[in-house]
This record gives C-alpha cells, sequence and structure tokens, in this order.
C-alpha cells in the first residue's frame, strides 16, 4: 500500500484541477471517483453536455430564423433526437476522456469507486485503505427536489434526466428560472416544445441585476418561453403518460394546475457529502448542509480539506477549479487564494448573459455611491450582423475613483465579453483604463469599451 500526499475524494472540476495541480507540485496525488468517468457532473450531466445541446438547437433556431434573411434558401432541417444526443454523448466522451489522459500524463492515480474517510488520514475505496497526508472533500452537489414532488428521471427529472429525454416533449413545464431551467427551457423551446416557466420569486434569475433580468425575461418571452412568476409548486402529480402540476399564486392564494409530457425541476442544488463518514468522524458542517471550512479550506478535522459545491460560495465549476488551484498550493507550501470578488457566471442562452462583481441592487443596498455606463448592442455593428442587437452591457464603477466594481452583459458572447473586465477588476482598474484601451473593429467587445466611455464623457455610437 502506497502512501499518498494528497487523496482528493470527487473527479469534478474541484477534484480533477486540485489534483494535477497537486501533482505539478510535486505531491503524490491520487483521485476516487466512482463514476466510469472523470469530470464529474459538469462534463457528464451538467455544463458540457447541455452546452452541445444549446449549440444544436441554437444552429437550428438560427437555420429557421434567420437562414432566408441572409439568403440562405432551402428546406428548412428536421431533428433527428437520436443524432443530436449522441453529438452530445460524443462531446462528453472527448472531454471525459481528456482528463484521464490529463491524470496520466500528470501522473495522477485514479482509484476507482466510492470512496468514505473511516479516521483522519484514511481513505477506504472498495475494500481497500489508502493512507494520505491530506484528505480534499470534493464531492460537489446533487439536485434538490421540492416537497410533493418524486423524481423518476423520465417524465418528471432534473438536469440530468433532461440531458436524456426519450422524445422533445410536446409540453414541458419547468420548475424554477434558474439558470438550469432557463438553458434547458431554451433547448427544448428551439426544439419545438411549448416551454412553462414556474417561478416562486416575481422575478427571473434571482440575484441577477434586475435590469438585465427584465431584459432577458422579455426577449425569452418573444423565443416562445412562457413564465408564471411569483407562484410556489405545490406538489407534482404523475399521470398515465405526463404529469401535473399543482401551484399557487403568492399574490391571492389561489390555485392552479398544468399539464405537461414532462417536468424539469430545477430548484437549485445542494451539497453532495453522503456516505464519507463525516458525521462519524466528528466534521463540522453549516445548517445548510455544507462541509464547514476556513479561508484555507482547512475544515476542523488535521488534514481535511474541502473545496467546490460542497462548501459555501457559488455552485459554480470554475470556482470549484479556482478553489483546487488554491490549495494545491496551500498544499505545496505556497500561497493559494481566490478572488471571490471577481468570479464570473454566464447564462449560455441566446443571447448569453453573464456578470461579475456588485449588481447596481447591492451597491445600493451597500449605500455606495456609483455610477453606471451603459451601451446597446444595436449601437454594435457586429452584434447587428449577426441579428443580436438587443441586450447591452452595463458597467458599474465607483463615483469618486471610477473603479470598475461590476459588470452586467446581455448579448452576443457575452460569456466571453465578460472576462476583459473581470481582468481589469483583478488589477483594480478604472472604467476610465478599459476606454482607453483600444479595441479592434467590428468585435463585440467594442461595445464593453463604450460602456466603459459612458461612465466618463460618453460612448461615441450611442
Ligand atoms: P438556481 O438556484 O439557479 O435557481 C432555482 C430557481 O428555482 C430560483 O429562481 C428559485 O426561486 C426557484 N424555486 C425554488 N423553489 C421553487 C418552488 N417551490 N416553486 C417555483 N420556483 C422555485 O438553481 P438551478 O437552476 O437548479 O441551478 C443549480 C446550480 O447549478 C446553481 O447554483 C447554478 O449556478 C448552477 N448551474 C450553473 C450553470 C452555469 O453557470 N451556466 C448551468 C447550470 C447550473
Amino acid at each position: 500500500m502506497v502512501e499518498f500526499d494528497v487523496i482528493i475524494i470527487g473527479g469534478g472540476p474541484g477534484g480533477y484541477v486540485c489534483a494535477i495541480r497537486c501533482a505539478q507540485l510535486g505531491l503524490k496525488t491520487a483521485v476516487v471517483e466512482g463514476r466510469d468517468t472523470l469530470g464529474g457532473t459538469c462534463l457528464n450531466v451538467g455544463c458540457i453536455p447541455s452546452k452541445a445541446l444549446l449549440n444544436a438547437t441554437h444552429n437550428l433556431h438560427e437555420a429557421h430564423e434567420n437562414f432566408e434573411k441572409m439568403g440562405i434558401m432551402g428546406a428548412a432541417p428536421t431533428v433527428d433526437w437520436a443524432r443530436m444526443l449522441g453529438y452530445k454523448d460524443d462531446v462528453i466522451g472527448q472531454n471525459t476522456k481528456g482528463i484521464e489522459f490529463l491524470f496520466k500524463k500528470n501522473k495522477v492515480t485514479w482509484l476507482k469507486g466510492w470512496g468514505s474517510i473511516p479516521a483522519a488520514g484514511q481513505v477506504k475505496v472498495g475494500e481497500e485503505t489508502h493512507t494520505a497526508k491530506n484528505i480534499v472533500i470534493a464531492t460537489g452537489s446533487e439536485s434538490s427536489s421540492l416537497p410533493g414532488v418524486t423524481i423518476d428521471e423520465e417524465v418528471i427529472v432534473t438536469s440530468t434526466g433532461a440531458l436524456t429525454l426519450k422524445s422533445i416533449p410536446k409540453k414541458l413545464v419547468v420548475i424554477g428560472a434558474g439558470v438550469i431551467g432557463l438553458e434547458m427551457g431554451s433547448v427544448y423551446a428551439r426544439l419545438g416544445a411549448e416551454v412553462t416557466v414556474i417561478e416562486y420569486l416575481d422575478a427571473i434569475t434571482p440575484g441577477m441585476d434586475a435590469e438585465v433580468a427584465k431584459t432577458f425575461q422579455r426577449i425569452l418571452t418573444k423565443q416562445g418561453l412562457k413564465f408564471i412568476l411569483g407562484a410556489a409548486v405545490q406538489g407534482v402529480d404523475k399521470g398515465k403518460t405526463g404529469a401535473t402540476v399543482r401551484y399557487k399564486l403568492r399574490k391571492d392564494d389561489s390555485a392552479a394546475t398544468l399539464d405537461a409530457d414532462t417536468v424539469l425541476v430545477a430548484t437549485g442544488r445542494r451539497p453532495y457529502t453522503t456516505g464519507l463518514g463525516l458525521e462519524a468522524l466528528g466534521v463540522e458542517m453549516l445548517p445548510r448542509g455544507q462541509v464547514k471550512t476556513d479561508s484555507h479550506f482547512a475544515t476542523n478535522i488535521a488534514g481535511l480539506y474541502a473545496i467546490g459545491d460542497a462548501i459555501t460560495g457559488p455552485m459554480l465549476a470554475h470556482k470549484a477549479e479556482d478553489e483546487g488551484m488554491a490549495l494545491a498550493e496551500i498544499l505545496a507550501g505556497k500561497a493559494g487564494h481566490v478572488n471571490y470578488d471577481v468570479i464570473p457566471g454566464v447564462i449560455y442562452t441566446t443571447p448569453e448573459v453573464a456578470n461579475v462583481g456588485k449588481t447596481e441592487e447591492q451597491l445600493k443596498e451597500e449605500g455606495r455611491a456609483y455610477k453606471v455606463g451603459k451601451f446597446s448592442f444595436m449601437g454594435n455593428g457586429r452584434a447587428k450582423a449577426v441579428f443580436q442587437g438587443e441586450g447591452f452591457v452595463k458597467i458599474l464603477a465607483d463615483k469618486a475613483t471610477d473603479r470598475i466594481l461590476g459588470a452586467h452583459i446581455i448579448g452576443p458572447m457575452a460569456g466571453d465579453l465578460i472576462h476583459e473586465i473581470c481582468v481589469a477588476m483583478e488589477f483594480g482598474a478604472s472604467a476610465q483604463d478599459l476606454a482607453l484601451t483600444c479595441h479592434a473593429h467590428p468585435t463585440y467587445s467594442e461595445a464593453v469599451r463604450e460602456a466603459a466611455l459612458a461612465c466618463g464623457d460618453g460612448a461615441i455610437h450611442a
């Protein structure tokens, strides 16, 4: 039996990135993963497969809506669902095999099976017990359901079942207007399903800049999604073929129902630490099920650490990756750090929605003096050329110092555009720093520069 410097439990973006960095820094590293493939939720049943389906259906939508406008004529393409799912599975396979290759390249040992921690410094996988100086919990999260709702992953599904439906539903009800609900709702709306999203709050995407959320809802409505806001789902009853969703409108407590072929429950995720033996070990937990850690990802048990969805903070793959890298540096005796003020969020619909830093609502609540620089994609030639003039870039900067405090984008490639603002924020840049940087023409990024100009003397094309 070998003793490892680090054993990481969980081979998702947090765990595998932590492992590769640990190995690169000279630590003898193993990852415990019970799935047949590496990559966790993100690569197997989350970020990557959903992006494949978003890409396929975006192209379908373009063919139906915009090809004729560009003079591309001919019969509109139809969907071979089995082939589309096959394409998605190929994308998953390429990515998960890629991680396996990286493990071999970096000499990370994959301990196949489900791990538990029988005692400090020990990890049990199957019948074997391995020892390690450091153990990292990177077990991620699972979909959380609602009372009165039994998931069967066929008719009443989570994001996992929504990626492998046997056929395209005629009627899809999505519970929860968060990231998963809107991304998967978009996929099926583009495939021709009648999609209704039921949301408990009075706006979609809670926590997002309110102006962006409003524009986003308007655009999605134009794309055919229906919204029932301020509605609390009471339960879902499975019928012979489909299911019936029961909900109450919060404003007057009136009850209503909605029939569907498929119901997607997208009401959030919760940390997944089942079966690790944390209670017997005496690991301190937070009330919402996360492992309690200090600023160096250490738990109350010496040599036991946790990262990613299993601890506090946004449940995002890139947040977990950054924590994985920072922890690896710490375990190798270096300084590891995550700047939680600059973690971007992206929704991969069309248009994309992206944000970083503070929202206007947060700044108001904090009583901070700020200014807003806003620029519409209608003034961006490139966006108009691809029929994506709707949406805008909004930069929030400190009123006195001009330092960028946050940015919110709804528009083409928003998920990529946001990163120049992330880099600027990491360097403590002012809006003027962005505005004085030459941006190539014609690019979508000119809209970011124009928003930065709008924080000062004004945008040019507004
Ligand atoms: P979410 O937290 O983003 O949204 C859940 C929504 O459900 C909220 O709007 C909430 O108000 C609503 N809700 C809760 N209970 C309800 C009820 N009884 N009736 C009606 N509505 C109700 O959660 P979601 O979309 O399930 O995503 C889970 C996690 O996965 C999130 O942390 C998300 O950030 C992450 N994720 C990120 C993606 C990305 O970065 N592009 C893609 C997919 C997931």
